[in-house]
């Protein structure tokens, strides 16, 4: 596991913004199959994704040959609902990108057989060549995706119940009203995103500092989803100084050298 950490959030949002860019760039030089990428919601991407909509604006990348994958949504939320995950992802990236909407993968939380939309879910991943790149956020349990506490480590796409914890966190964006929260959520497993060529979590400020310790220090452990990255070959966490607050200063010291040291 790599872990890169900036002074602040918006210079690790941008590390991020630009490694997606070069990762789509750098397949297109020598393939003309389609990037596949996971993408997330929340307060975290915000500045990654506006990074990603100057630069499609200023000609740096393009999405016209990216398919992407949305690592969840809640279930029975209308689809224009401004807290639905569709709604996000519209208004705060792909209205302004290239990518072509027949691309854009986001699980539908209105289906009528929802274990049905999950497995064809899986497959439609499958069928596009699988991630080349996920990038994904953090809860501040430690949950990747919606895969809360005691998920399994080899869960795929699936319905899941939102734990007290994450209804209460994301209650800010329901009025702060925990009962207005969809108590249940469909979510790409643990192992949907380890399948990914390369996965990207991004982390800032002190509220995911006690998680990020547990990720990064602690055993891999299925009470601290994200862990699970532990397992992975090509795993990076990409953190602001708060989020990094709680690693031991060897741990920390040992990042930043690390990383001096492949700049060199
Ligand atoms: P946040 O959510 O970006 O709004 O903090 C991340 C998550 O719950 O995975």
């Amino acid at each position: 596991m790599k872990v890169i950490i900036r002074d602040n959030g918006k210079e690790a949002s941008l590390w991020v913004a630009h490694r997606i860019a070069d990762a789509i760039n750098a397949k297109a030089k020598v393939s003309d199959k389609p990037f596949v990428i996971g993408f997330c919601t929340g307060s975290t991407p915000l500045d990654t994704y506006a990074e990603l909509i100057r630069m499609v604006k200023a000609g740096e990348v393009s999405f016209k040959n990216v398919i992407s994958f949305n690592m969840d949504e809640y279930v029975g939320i209308p689809v224009d609902h401004p807290e639905s995950y569709h709604s996000f992802m519209y208004h705060n990236l792909f209205d302004h990108i290239d990518e072509p909407k027949e691309n854009i993968h986001i699980l539908d939380g209105n289906a009528p057989d929802l274990a049905a939309e999950c497995e064809s879910y899986e497959r439609k991943i499958v069928e596009a060549g699988g991630f080349d790149l996920f990038f994904g956020g953090i809860g501040e349990d430690g949950h990747i995706a919606f895969n809360e506490p005691f998920s399994s480590l080899q869960s795929r796409t699936r319905v899941v119940t939102l734990t007290e914890d994450t209804l209460r966190v994301n209650s800010r964006f329901f009025g702060n009203d925990m009962n207005k929260v969809p108590k249940q959520a469909m979510s790409v497993g643990v192992a949907t995103v380890l399948s990914a060529k390369e996965v990207v979590i991004l982390a800032l400020g002190p509220k995911k500092a006690r998680a990020i310790k547990e990720s990064i220090e602690g055993p891999m452990s299925h009470m601290v989803t994200v862990s699970a990255l532990q397992n992975h070959p090509d795993g990076i966490i990409v953190l602001d100084d708060d989020a990094a607050g709680e690693l031991k200063v060897n741990s920390y010291r040992y990042f930043k050298a690390v990383e001096a040291a492949e700049a060199r």
